[in-house]
């Protein structure tokens, strides 16, 4: 079968099964495509909780789909394919995490939500690279903060905030890659061009950004922006809605060096169409979480979209 083909199968199936195909922006262009929704993290989040469908198709990685199960606990919710991980969510075991969260017993605790069910548990408030800083701000200023997983997103919301959040020593395999000494070279081949960058960067990269924000606040920056020519820092996949939204415009994906161009993130880009029609045709890979677990990871994602809607950031 071509692409073609594919796409009307999965659609007719789709529609037999009462399916709703929900897929982040790092998702090939194909899936992007197919998806009856596309967003960041935040607002995937949302979609998950507000979607009439019986069974969600989440194609993404595995802490996505688990939101999406712990937001709907009596619906099917399935991903493409069960090795999707995250090594930003796999660098926070629920042990360490315990132990860590134990030497700081007046802390409160803020996770981002590239992190899995049971760290989920151990949070006051989960949080998005869309949300962040607007959560963290809403606090009072004396509150204790532990920030897990992710020491870049969390150490930019310390500069930004004047916080002093502790901070768990994780971050992104794709993002982490990113040098300051690259970008800036690519910088000054494309002097004409605006650096935007995503929070996940390292402190180097960010320092030298022109806008810094989650995948979805990067398209809506270039969407506004009258300048023509980006060099965007992050994941590839953003590119294809980019693109689309600006055809008049150019893109330049930073890479980490000359002869490197890998800022595909090999988690999110192990789903291919072929998997999302045999997700939906079989119904596999299922995601099921015991509803103790369920029950314990809803409070702070709650809290989380209670306070982006508070705040305006999500309807
Ligand atoms: P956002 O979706 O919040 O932009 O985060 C990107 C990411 O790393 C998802 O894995
Ligand atoms: Fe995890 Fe990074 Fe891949 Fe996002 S891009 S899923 S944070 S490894």
């Amino acid at each position: 079968m071509n692409t073609r083909e594919i796409s009307e199968k999965i659609n007719a199936v789709k529609k037999e099964k009462n399916a709703i195909i929900l897929a982040h922006y790092y998702q090939i262009p194909e899936i992007q495509d197919i998806a009856d929704y596309i967003g960041d993290s935040l607002n995937l989040a949302q979609k998950a909780k507000e979607t009439k469908a019986d069974i969600i198709l989440f194609c993404g990685v595995h802490f996505m789909g688990e939101t999406a199960k712990i937001l709907n606990p009596e619906k099917k919710v399935i991903i493409p394919d069960i090795n999707a991980g995250c090594s930003l969510a796999d660098s926070c075991k629920y042990s360490d995490f315990k132990e860590f969260k134990a030497k700081y017993p007046d802390h409160m605790v803020i996770s981002y939500i590239n992190c899995s069910a049971e760290i989920k548990t151990l949070s006051d408030i989960i949080c998005t690279s869309g949300n962040a800083l607007q959560i963290v701000k809403s606090l009072p200023e004396n509150q204790k903060i532990i920030f897990a997983p992710d020491k870049n997103l969390g150490g930019y919301v310390n500069r930004m905030t004047g916080r002093n959040m502790v901070l768990w020593d994780g971050s992104c395999e794709v993002h982490e890659l990113l040098t300051a000494e690259y970008t800036i070279k690519m910088k000054m081949k494309n002097p004409d061009a605006v650096l935007i960058a995503h929070p996940e960067c390292n402190n180097a990269v960010l320092e030298i950004a022109d806008f810094v924000g989650s995948t979805q606040a990067m398209i809506k920056y270039v969407n506004n922006s009258k300048n023509r020519k980006f060099l965007v820092a992050t994941e590839s996949g953003i590119i294809h809605q980019l693109v689309k939204d600006n055809p008049d415009k150019e893109f330049i994906v930073v890479t980490q060096s000359e002869t490197c161009a890998c800022n595909d993130c090999r988690h999110m880009k192990l789903n291919t169409m072929e998997k999302v029609l045999d997700s939906l045709e079989n119904e596999r890979y299922e995601i099921s979480l015991s509803n103790d677990l369920i029950k314990k990871a809803e409070k702070p994602i709650l809290k989380m979209l209670d306070i982006s809607k508070q705040l305006g950031i999500i309807k």
